[in-house]
């Protein structure tokens, strides 16, 4: 497709936008147009859940399902432990990898289990920073009052509290081990804005923060000897004769054979579902992000919390189609980059929060003021070459070296030229109901990072996950290795799994999907 014409559109109208300011909407504008447009509130996307802890509560369709879903594993399975271990970490992004690390050094016998390779996750992708309060005229109080409005008040409070108080204290232990940080020429931390923040807050590596941060983490995890399964998905977790969690059924994805793992404490750090392509969006995602968390705590008797709600953030590649889905960091638009419809003309102040900016973005789009690429698809420009315009040239090779490469391997130079993106599947907002110590309801079941609910309401602040992950991977590590010294090792049944059947059959539910999903359909062998 020749997109030249299409340029010139952004390239003529870039001195005009530049002359011109663009008003916040008002609380009532915003709440409007993310009623009449944010996916959240498309009735038909959603339905109640027939069984469980949520019963009756709304989700998306493809959540229930998964919740609801046919575990893989037998009743009759022998649970003789393959390993037995105070701290079984599951999942190798941030979280767990905090996790691991933090019971570690409390002294606990630790296994990390991922179903990738340490390290695949959606953290390690994560681009644009890490909100913490550390610059002078900054306060943690000023953090909450931030993140609490991005999330329309519906935060939990107390699990705020902790985030934003022991931010400092993580950016300590993340420079400790080795982590990069940008910093400005006197050797301070630089900190950048996000949408939706009062105050410049993120730390940043380049565009590559949580390449930068995992790179760091997963060096500590092998230094430290850290016993590790790739390629082992946890596939369902052991209760005893209390309904406490006890260990996990694991599987080799190389053999298939199933792995017994008796362990004092569980941590699940399994992240979002971004690959479950809610309502049809394709996401930001990594390939394993299917919500296998969720599914096996909630089989464990575990609420869920707001999970009627998620985050599509603004800046999803739309063109060339290679990169559909994947993220353009809202950095670009936090240093000036305008959102520009079909017309040239700016529509939405780009700072706002991410629901009213991809309400916007959708709502041009339903109105005709889109522009659309051969695949069909429809979206909206981000004038990407006003950043060298603005600040000099070379910014973008500055600042944004990663995006660079990113649209340069299909030919694209966004240096010269604006992009084309569209709302994105990007984080789940709810998840699994924690307390502040990151556990569950069920007794000695830890959930940290996107696994977990309740910190970020009803719309997550940029920068506000990659904190989260350490903050209550840090917490849970710490809490569990604690429980594991003045906790016997409980025994090992599937008797929640028993339970769960009977309720699904009660409820007349029979043609379950298998769940947890472990990866998409689309990336199996034949
Ligand atoms: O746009 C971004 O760089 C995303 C950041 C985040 O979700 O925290």
């Amino acid at each position: 497709m020749d997109l030249t014409a299409l340029h010139d559109i952004v390239h003529k109208s870039r001195d005009a936008r530049r002359l011109q300011s663009i008003q916040k909407n008002t609380p009532a504008e915003r709440d409007t147009l993310i009623k009449k447009y944010h996916p959240d509130h498309r009735e038909q996307a959603y339905r109640p859940i027939k069984f469980g802890p949520n019963a009756g509560d709304q989700t998306v369709r493809e959540l229930a399902s998964i919740l609801e879903g046919e575990s893989p594993i037998p009743a009759d399975l022998p649970l003789i432990p393959d390993y037995s271990v105070d701290v079984l970490v599951v999942g190798g992004g941030g979280a767990g990898c905090a996790a691991a690390l933090h019971a570690h050094a409390e002294g606990a016998n630790v296994l990390l289990a991922t179903k990738l390779r340490l390290v695949d996750s959606n953290s390690v992708m994560a681009q644009g920073g890490m909100q913490i309060a550390v610059a002078p005229d900054d306060s943690p109080v000023q953090h909450f009052l931030d993140t609490l409005k991005g999330g329309h008040m519906k935060n939990d409070h107390a699990l705020l509290k902790v985030m934003v108080e022991e931010g400092p204290t993580i950016a300590k232990w993340l420079i400790e081990l080795g982590v990069l940080f940008d910093r400005d020429a006197d050797g301070n931390l630089h900190v950048k804005k996000g949408g939706g923040s009062s105050k410049e807050r993120l730390l940043t590596c380049s565009d590559y923060t949580g390449l930068e941060i995992m790179r760091v983490l997963k060096d500590e995890v092998l230094n430290q000897k850290i016993p590790l399964l790739e390629f082992a998905a946890a596939l369902e977790l052991l209760s005893d004769e209390h309904g406490n969690c006890t260990g996990a059924v694991l599987q080799d994805l190389d053999n298939k054979r199933l792995v017994i793992v008796a362990a004092k404490t569980v941590i699940l750090a399994t992240g979002g579902i971004g690959r479950l392509h809610i309502q049809g969006f394709p996401t930001s995602n990594h390939y394993g992000a299917t919500g296998d968390g969720l599914a096996m705590a909630y089989r464990m008797g575990s609420p869920l919390v707001q999970i009627d709600t998620f985050q599509y953030h603004p800046s999803g590649g739309i063109y060339p189609e290679q990169l559909l889905g994947a993220l353009v960091t809202e950095g670009i638009r936090s240093e000036g980059g305008h959102l520009v419809n079909g017309k040239g003309e700016r529509f939405v102040n780009e700072l706002d929060t991410r629901d009213v900016v991809s309400s916007s973005i959708i709502r041009e789009c339903e109105e005709g003021r889109g522009v659309q690429v051969a695949s069909g698809r429809v979206g909206v420009w981000l004038d990407t070459p006003l950043l060298d315009a603005e600040h000099g040239e070379g910014t973008l090779d500055k600042h944004f070296p990663a995006m660079v490469k990113q649209y340069e391997r299909f030919n694209v130079d966004i240096r010269k030229d604006p992009v084309l993106i569209y709302p994105t599947l990007h984080y789940q907002n709810g998840g699994v109901k924690i307390d502040e110590n990151s556990e569950s309801p069920v007794k000695n079941l830890f959930v940290a990072g996107e696994a977990s609910g309740g910190l970020h309401g009803r719309n997550r602040l940029m920068g506000n996950s990659l904190l989260d992950l350490m903050v209550f991977g840090k917490r849970a590590g710490l809490t569990a290795a604690a429980r594991a010294k003045s906790d016997p090792q409980g025994s090992l049944s599937l008797a929640h799994l028993k339970d769960f059947r009977a309720e699904a059959k009660k409820h007349g539910v029979t043609d379950q999907i298998t769940s947890p999903m472990v990866l998409p359909a689309y990336t199996r062998n034949p």
